[in-house]
């Protein structure tokens, strides 16, 4: 057991002493707003970054970042954590074609927010499905991420060849009919995306936290995002899209999130329970 320290706190009240100032500094010095994520992730990602920087206390990488902005701009690549795949959790998309599409369909033109979409993967595969569905000519995409770097990566389009193997085989879980590597080239030392697929899609830095809505939606993704937001945040956050979908507009969280226990539980029939794809009905 740690010993406690002069003003009673501890190692551990002082550790979450310090955390809380870094993210008062970041916020205020840089604008953006990680102090209602999730405390246990965020412990977690300070100090790998603590390590990687040589640095011992949270004090001493709140020195570097606020002086340093390369610090920063690592740091935020840790705290922003940008795990993704192309046609990731093949069921999702199965169910966004049979119970979403249809709707889609009914309206002449659509307009999609896929919200954290990190370096793109999930933007391309929707893209690739709503092609499919004859759909995308009239889609316009929005996909928008707190993170300059991965949205760099989104645009250009290239992603790892040895990827492929994976993505081919999530494409076809995911209800594809065509043959995957239709729709990439081997190029730049990768495996470039056609461009047409990106011709509708509309990429920009956008902060779930701070930022505020910027048009309206008849579709809203937003997977994996908010498990790394505090439950006040998730409330926020669900408030912003609440504001930014039509009526009867598609909100679709996937299967780690849920509207369950929300101020918004009321506002949504479920389409897909497992997948948590919702309907605004109020
Ligand atoms: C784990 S990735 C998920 C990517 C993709 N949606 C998926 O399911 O594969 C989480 C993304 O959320 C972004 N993110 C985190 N906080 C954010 C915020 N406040 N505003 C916008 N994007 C944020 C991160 O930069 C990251 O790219």
């Amino acid at each position: 057991m740690s010993e406690p320290s002069r003003n009673g706190t501890g190692d551990r009240g002082l550790e979450q002493l310090e955390i809380q100032l870094l993210l008062e500094a970041v916020y205020r010095h840089y604008g953006f707003d990680f102090r209602e994520y999730a405390p246990a992730s965020l412990k977690r990602r300070l100090e790998r970054r603590m390590l990687a920087e040589g640095l011992a206390t949270v004090s001493s990488l709140q020195d570097r970042v606020l002086h340093d902005p390369q610090v920063m701009e690592r740091l935020l690549l840790d705290l922003s954590i940008n795990v993704t795949s192309m046609f990731r959790d093949p069921a999702f998309y199965v169910s966004f074609r049979q119970r979403v599409v249809p709707l889609l369909r009914t309206y002449p033109f659509t307009r999609i927010w896929v919200a954290g979409c990190s370096s793109g993967e999930e933007v391309y595969s929707l893209a690739i499905m709503l092609s499919e569905e004859g759909l995308y000519d009239r889609t316009r995409i929005y996909a928008t991420d707190i993170n300059q770097a991965v949205l760099e990566q989104a645009r250009a389009g290239v992603f790892p060849l040895d990827k492929m193997q994976e993505y081919t085989k999530n494409y076809l879980r995911a209800g594809g009919t065509r043959a995957f590597s239709e729709y990439y080239t081997a190029k730049y030392g990768g495996a470039l995306f056609a461009r047409s697929l990106t011709e509708n899609v509309v990429f920009a830095q956008h902060n779930l936290v701070s930022d505020r809505a910027f048009n309206e939606f008849q579709a809203i993704l937003c997977r994996n995002v908010m498990i790394y937001f505090d439950r006040s945040l998730q409330n926020k956050v669900l408030d912003l899209f609440h504001e930014s979908l039509v009526m009867f507009g598609i909100l679709g969280l996937g299967h780690k999130e849920t509207l369950r226990f929300t101020a918004f539980e009321e506002a949504y029939e479920e389409l897909d329970a497992e997948q948590r794809i919702y309907r605004r009905v109020a």
